[in-house]
């Protein structure tokens, strides 16, 4: 079932989300709906709390990364399997020197803006079976899980943005929260009757 992405301004967007345990009532079936949303969506991730849940959850494939408009291998060809579930994740290290790359996010539709984020992390999580892991990510994978983690954490991609690229994009952020814009996926927005 494809769910209703929350937008900018919906205050589940800046909760710090709880950890789940195993045996969590429809965990399976979220997990799936996750996938099709995110799908429906053409994202590569997306938290739980974007479809309202206030989890530590979420899902990536970043495998649209590896082959350009051809079917032909790119630089990113690795990330043909980044496949995954994260449950409980908590990054544990970060490190490198920060590099800046053009991001988006599901719940903010039509903004992309620069995030100097550090290349190398090491992350603890379980996988949807909650066997537990402890992997170390870098370049794009790092940044997919750096910005999806973050979502966990209530903290979304326009955050790191400098106080003055902010205020920029200020109207822009509530016209998203009033509903006035152009995703073309389901999406609720939180400033609307
Ligand atoms: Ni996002």
């Amino acid at each position: 079932m494809i769910l209703p992405i929350r937008a900018y301004g919906d205050p589940v967007l800046k909760k710090v989300a709880q950890d789940i345990e195993p045996g969590h009532t429809g965990l399976k079936q979220l997990i799936a709906d996750m996938f099709e949303t995110m799908y429906a969506a053409s994202g590569v991730g997306l938290a739980a709390p974007q479809i309202g849940q206030s989890i530590r959850l979420f899902i990536v494939d970043a495998s649209p990364f590896a082959e350009d408009e051809d079917g032909e291998p790119t630089e990113d060809a690795h990330l043909k399997d980044f496949k995954k579930v994260f449950i409980n994740p908590y990054i544990v290290e970060e490190e490198g020197e920060e590099w800046p790359f053009e991001e988006g996010c599901l719940s903010i539709p039509t903004i992309r803006e620069e995030v100097k984020r550090q290349p190398r992390i090491v992350l603890q999580y379980q996988d949807e079976n909650f066997k537990e892991y402890e992997e170390e990510f870098e370049g794009f994978a790092a940044r997919v899980i750096q910005h999806e983690h973050d979502h966990l954490d209530g903290v979304l991609f326009v955050d790191h943005l400098t106080p003055l690229r902010k205020r920029l994009l200020n109207g822009k952020l509530r016209d998203i929260s009033q509903g006035r814009t152009e995703a073309k996926y389901k999406m609720r927005f939180p400033m609307t009757k």
